[in-house]
């Protein structure tokens, strides 16, 4: 039970994204991704809406997933560059799982948007800790993409949007560790308003 205990805090107090262009195979085989997303679907979430879903992008779908990002870059950026056309097919074929992290809000609810978008960012964020939890690292990235009405209508339905591009694979090298907010940068004891 120890171990267990100190397993998880050491998950949890060494947790770090991955760059994706920097990810390396291999991604994770299907019984390992369909676990991932069963712990990524535990999440908070007000009113048992699960206003968020994982579209997966198949290995053998990454040449379409490049056709549309040349395509919608080249409708809504007419003055792309070359190199840029580059940098989207490089994208598409980035190593390692790719999830789509859709919100997908229930309209007109008395659950606030508000709170069914943030219940979507805690989806992304569990999917990064069960990835980490089943020895992969991720990385969550938007840009343009997500952005992009054409990529958009390729991944939502009416009313929903592109939360962010998920790749899930292994570090190329030791992942370097950036600057975290101390506690004392981002915890505040409430002060009561003076009557
Ligand atoms: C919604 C969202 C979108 C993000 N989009 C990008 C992005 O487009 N490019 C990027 O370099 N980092 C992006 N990031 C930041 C990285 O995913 C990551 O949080 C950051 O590199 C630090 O990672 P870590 O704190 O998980 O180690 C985004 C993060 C979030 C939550």
């Amino acid at each position: 039970m120890l171990n267990d205990r100190s397993s998880i805090l050491s998950l949890l107090e060494t947790r770090r994204s991955a760059k994706p262009r920097e990810l390396v195979g291999p991604a994770p085989n299907a019984t390992e991704l369909e676990r991932m997303l069963a712990m990524a679907a535990r999440t908070p979430d007000h009113g048992k809406l699960h206003p968020w879903r994982f579209v997966t992008v198949a290995e053998d779908q990454r040449d379409a997933l490049a056709a549309l990002l040349h395509q919608a870059l080249t409708e809504e950026k007419g003055d792309a560059t070359a190199a840029h056309h580059r940098k989207e097919d490089d994208f598409a074929h980035y190593a390692g799982q790719l999830v789509v992290l859709v919100s997908a809000p229930v309209p007109d609810h008395k659950i606030p948007l508000w709170e069914q978008e943030l219940s979507c960012g805690a989806a992304g964020m569990n999917l990064l800790l069960a990835a980490h939890a089943l020895g992969y690292v991720a990385g969550w990235v938007t840009e343009w993409r997500a952005y992009s009405e054409r990529v958009r209508s390729a991944f939502c339905g009416p009313g929903e949007r592109i939360a962010g591009f998920i790749f899930i694979g292994h570090p190329a090298q030791e992942l370097e560790d950036r600057p975290r907010p101390s506690p004392s940068d981002v915890v505040r004891a409430w002060q009561p308003p003076r009557p």
